[in-house]
This record gives structure tokens, C-alpha cells and sequence, in this order.
């Protein structure tokens, strides 16, 4: 088992992973892992070398010129991409609609995952993905599934483009999921998977704090 405590949480897009993720670590003081974030930086990093998505060759070799970090905040933490803060590029409707194509490459994905792994070795850690209980970190002590209906993910999306002033129709969004899901669970190279070990938790009609009890219980038991 790893040295220090480690949660995987996996699931589709707008599971409430992330949300569910920054309350745990907050409240259990665990360094949140973010690594979509990371997937999200490395297109907006082809964009900025004006790249296209499709060119693997192009993206692997920026790899190397590529950094990454973290700045943790309330209620969102700062996202940095070669020291240029990029919190608000990264979530982006074109980096949304591009990141799973970037995301598909072997080197991306052995050069994130190495990164990923990186950050545990000090620090008890929550992180959300989609190959972390599978690939990312095999051996966590906890792993979370986290599932919620394409409807009731797609009317959470709707709410939170409208909160940010940003006109999306919701069946386009429901488009949107629906093919994201379909590429991250159908790539070749660690796809979107529930780990045989992980905890299905079903958020459809759930709120964020119940969801938050639920998954602190089951950490809490395994710590014991
Ligand atoms: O928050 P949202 O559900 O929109 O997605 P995200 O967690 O920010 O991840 C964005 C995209 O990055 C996903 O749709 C995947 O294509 C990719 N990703 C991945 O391949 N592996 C991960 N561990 C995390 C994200
Ligand atoms: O990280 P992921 O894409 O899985 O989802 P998220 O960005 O954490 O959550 C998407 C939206 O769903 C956020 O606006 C959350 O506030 C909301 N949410 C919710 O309404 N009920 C839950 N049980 C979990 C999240």
C-alpha cells in the first residue's frame, strides 16, 4: 500500500468529480490532483504553439518545453502553464471539444500520468481523472466511481455556463457529453473504466454535501 493516503476519483464529465474532490481535500487536508486540468493545459499549449489538435508528432514533441502547476484556492484553483496563469483558458468550449483528441496520445498520456504520480509521493492526495484507479494509481487505498445521468450532467453544465454568462443550448450540451464520454471511453490507451475495486456512488439527484458524507464515510473507514 502507498506511503501516504491516496483517493482516486473516476467518472464521465460532470459527475461532480472535481467539486466532490477540492471539499474532501479541504476538509481532510489532502493535496487535490486535478488531472484533467493537465490534459486541458497540454491544448491549450498546442494552441498557443499553433499547433492543430490532430498532429501527435507536433504535441509530443512540446511535451518536454511543457509546465505545469497548481496554485490551491478557494473556489478554484489557479491553474499555471509555463508560469502564464491559463485557470480560465483551460475550460475553454474549444479546449472542451478538443481535449479528448489530445488526451488520446501515448506520450501525452506516460508523460501526465509520470507528473500524476509525482505528486503523492509527499502528500496524502485526492485526485480525479479518468484513468486513475486503473492506471494513474492501482494501488490507492480508496477509489470512487462517480456516475450521474447523461440528463441531470448535461443540466448541470447548463447551470454553470449560464452562471458564467455563456449561451449553450442544452441539447447541444447533452451532444457534447455524450461525445466525450464516447472518445474517453473508447480510446486505446487507459480509457474510461471503473477499476474492479472501485465504489460505485450514483449522484443523479444527489446534492454535493450527501455526496461529500457519503465518500468521507468510506475514506474514514478505510483510514481506520
Ligand atoms: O471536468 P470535465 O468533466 O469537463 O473534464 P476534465 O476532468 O476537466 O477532463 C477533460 C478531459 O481530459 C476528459 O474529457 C478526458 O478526455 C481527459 N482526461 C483524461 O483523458 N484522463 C484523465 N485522467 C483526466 C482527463
Ligand atoms: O469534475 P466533473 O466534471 O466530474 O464535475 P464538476 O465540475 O465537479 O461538477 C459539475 C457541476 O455539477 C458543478 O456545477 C457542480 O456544482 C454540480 N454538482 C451537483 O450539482 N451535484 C452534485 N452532487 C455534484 C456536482
Amino acid at each position: 500500500k502507498p506511503a501516504f493516503f491516496q483517493v482516486a476519483i473516476d467518472g464521465p464529465a460532470s459527475a461532480g468529480k472535481s467539486t466532490i474532490a477540492k471539499i474532501l481535500a479541504s476538509q481532510l487536508h489532502f493535496v487535490y490532483v486535478d488531472t484533467g486540468a493537465m490534459y486541458r493545459a497540454v491544448t491549450v499549449a498546442a494552441k498557443k504553439a499553433g499547433l492543430s489538435y490532430g498532429d501527435e508528432a507536433g504535441i509530443t514533441a512540446l511535451l518536454p518545453t511543457i509546465q505545469i502547476d497548481f496554485e490551491p484556492g478557494q473556489p478554484v484553483q489557479k491553474v499555471f502553464l509555463n508560469g502564464e496563469e491559463v485557470t480560465e483558458a483551460i475550460r475553454s468550449t474549444e479546449v472542451t471539444n478538443n481535449v479528448s483528441l489530445v488526451s488520446s496520445y501515448g506520450a501525452v498520456r506516460s508523460d501526465m500520468v509520470e507528473k500524476q504520480r509525482a505528486m503523492t509521493e509527499k502528500n496524502p492526495v485526492i485526485m480525479d481523472g479518468r484513468d486513475i484507479g486503473t492506471t494513474v494509481l492501482p494501488n490507492a487505498q480508496v477509489k470512487i466511481f462517480l456516475i450521474a445521468s447523461v440528463d441531470e450532467r448535461a443540466a448541470r453544465r447548463y447551470k454553470e455556463n449560464k452562471e458564467k454568462g455563456m449561451k449553450v443550448d442544452l441539447e447541444t450540451l447533452k451532444d457534447e457529453i455524450k461525445a466525450r464520454d464516447y472518445k474517453d471511453s473508447h480510446r486505446a490507451i487507459s480509457p474510461l473504466t471503473k477499476a474492479a475495486d472501485a465504489i460505485e456512488v450514483d449522484t443523479t439527484g444527489i446534492g454535493i454535501d450527501e455526496v461529500v458524507a457519503k465518500i468521507k464515510k468510506i475514506i474514514e473507514e478505510h483510514q481506520a
